[in-house]
């Protein structure tokens, strides 16, 4: 077992981790990797555009970028809390002047044009141009067969294939666009890596930060609880007959036999917790930056590279499809000496991880097999019950998902519909801080957003929606009832012209009547108490 801590979210461990994690994602770059091809996903357009959800429709670029903002403008608390309930003043001392926090994304031709013209139509999401940069990876010559002849195109004999090369090129291009090296002198401290779907990435990264930080890691791997067996790389300590040792994602398929093959006869099994001891790695990196600077001057970041060809059967003669060198960022560590401090942060599933990689159609199947679907209908209502959670965590009433609607012939649990946005909280304590008296029936829908925006009492039946720029206060204190809003499957739809593609992915529409909702947006300074004041 490698080093590492499992931090139970909204428990006063965790607590005192984001404490620590909030401030130091002041010093801290972000690296979002989304320059993959999400062929498994089948959409047409890049996966960052994608909404998270149907209620706010916010996208995972702008909730990412909103969420950098949030831990850059957040006041700086000498004791964490940043706001009072119910709209009291701020417990802090002065405001931290606002340092910007960097954001690289890694792209690639298939990418790139595509993520440059989102940021620009949205206004870089209220980023600054200067604090957004774009490294683009190439990609490489695809190999045919097993003497790794170069594969041709199909429309052009005289062109070679070309595939992406791996999230492990992120590395080299941190290292040859001086991005390193700028962020050094700009006194950054830390390095978040973070994949394109994964919407609850932000709930665990003040606590992880914690982690790093309070055990010194130079290498931290986001981890969630992991079933023997199950088809996630898992972090392992592995020590060389000659004593070298190493902390590493090992592969699912390589863990049982190379376990059975060392130091358990049985292989990959659960222990007394239901869970594997080795956690499951979702991909979400933190380096300590002058140590992960320091190495990459001496390896260039170059990252070992493997092949992984299909074949068309047993025999492992004939390739399925043409296959390429890869190389994955996850094994950076292999490069460090034995004593890089290299370890892991275990959070649970429902609030650490909840990728969208996966068709309606292979999410169905993974469904029928009872596996989780990893798709735009599961990241959708896990994010949905994932701020349900913490609400509930910090006092609030809210029933369990437990509808059973049917979208695109998988039943997920639905509950509440609650939409938490990145300036309410950056943090648990925040979060609670903010939450008197909060009772909400299974069919409402929440949304709130406002970095001055507290909930004193309310008690709702229907869609409430709270907006409100910095600057202006809102106590919400009272009782909201509505018709609210509908989720509608359609059926057997997608496939059909007729259906937004984003809705296809789904299999539902969200039916918004003005109707049937509470909405108060306020866009000037001031103070309001809702529902009673429009
Ligand atoms: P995925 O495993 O989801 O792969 O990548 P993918 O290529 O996006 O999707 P499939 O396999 O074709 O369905 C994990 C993360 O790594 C990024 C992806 O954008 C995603 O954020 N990635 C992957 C890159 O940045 N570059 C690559 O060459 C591959």
């Amino acid at each position: 077992m490698p080093a590492g801590k499992v931090v139970k979210y909204g428990g006063q461990e965790h607590v005192e981790l984001e404490r620590v994690g909030v401030e130091e994602a002041r010093s801290t770059a972000f690296v979002l990797v989304a320059g993959g091809l999400g062929e498994r996903l089948g959409y047409s357009g890049i996966k960052v555009e994608l909404p998270v959800e149907q209620a706010s429709e916010t996208k995972y670029l702008e909730l990412y970028v909103k969420n950098i903002l949030a831990l850059q403008n957040r006041e700086a608390s000498g004791d964490g809390v940043s706001v009072g309930c119910c709209g009291a003043k701020s417990t802090a001392g002065a405001e931290v002047k606002s340092q910007m926090i960097p954001l690289a994304i890694m792209t690639s031709d298939d990418t790139h044009e595509k993520t440059l013209s989102l940021l620009e139509k949205n206004d870089y999401f209220g980023a600054s141009k200067e604090q957004v940069t774009l490294i683009k990876q190439e990609k490489v010559p695809c190999l045919i067969d097993n003497d790794a002849h170069l594969a041709l195109k199909d429309d052009d004999q005289y062109k070679l294939q070309l595939k992406p090369h791996g999230h492990g090129d992120v590395h080299s291009l941190l290292h040859t666009s001086g991005l390193l090296s700028k962020w050094m002198s700009q006194g950054k401290k830390w390095v978040v890596f973070f994949q394109d779907t994964n919407s609850l990435v932000f709930r665990v990264i003040p606590g992880a930060l914690g982690v790093s930080k309070s055990m010194n890691l130079e290498f931290n791997s986001l981890c969630v609880p992991r079933k023997a067996k199950e088809a996630v790389g898992a972090i392992s300590l592995l020590t060389h007959t000659d004593g070298r040792k190493m902390t590493i994602n090992v592969e699912y398929n390589q863990l049982d036999p190379l376990l059975r093959a060392t130091t358990n006869p049985d292989g990959d099994v659960n222990d007394t917790t239901g869970f594997s001891p080795f956690p499951g790695n979702i991909n979400q990196l933190i380096v300590s930056l002058p140590e992960y600077a320091k190495q990459l001057k001496k390896t260039g970041g170059a990252i070992e590279e493997f092949v992984n060809p299909k074949y068309k059967d047993s025999t492992k003669t004939t390739f399925k499809s043409p296959t390429r060198l890869e190389c994955m960022m996850q094994d950076y560590p292999k490069s460090l000496g034995t004593k890089a401090k290299v370890g892991f942060t275990v959070f649970d599933n429902w609030v650490g991880y909840s990728p969208v990689k996966n068709s309606p159609a292979d999410g169905l199947a993974k469904f029928k097999n009872g596996d989780p679907t990893h798709t735009a209908t599961s990241g959708e209502f896990e994010f949905y019950e994932c701020c349900a959670e913490m609400l509930r965590l910090a006092g609030a009433d809210i029933p369990a998902a437990t509808i059973d609607q049917e979208f695109n012939g998988m039943k997920l649990p639905m509950g509440p519909r609650v939409v938490i946005g990145p300036n309410f909280a950056s943090t648990f304590e925040e979060l609670k801080a903010k939450i008197g008296k909060l009772k909400m029936t299974a069919t409402s829908t929440l949304i709130i957003d406002g970095a001055d925006v507290s909930i004193k009492n309310l008690d709702l039946d229907g869609t409430l929606i709270v907006n409100v720029v910095k600057g202006h206060s809102v106590v919400i204190d009272g009782v909201v009832k509505n018709k609210g809003w509908n989720w509608k499957s359609i059926g057997g739809g997608f496939g059909s012209r007729k259906i937004r593609e984003i809705d296809a992915l789904r299999g539902f529409t969200v039916e918004k009547k003005p109707e049937n909702e509470a909405r108060f947006i306020f866009e000037q300074p001031g103070s309001s108490k809702v529902p009673s004041a429009k």
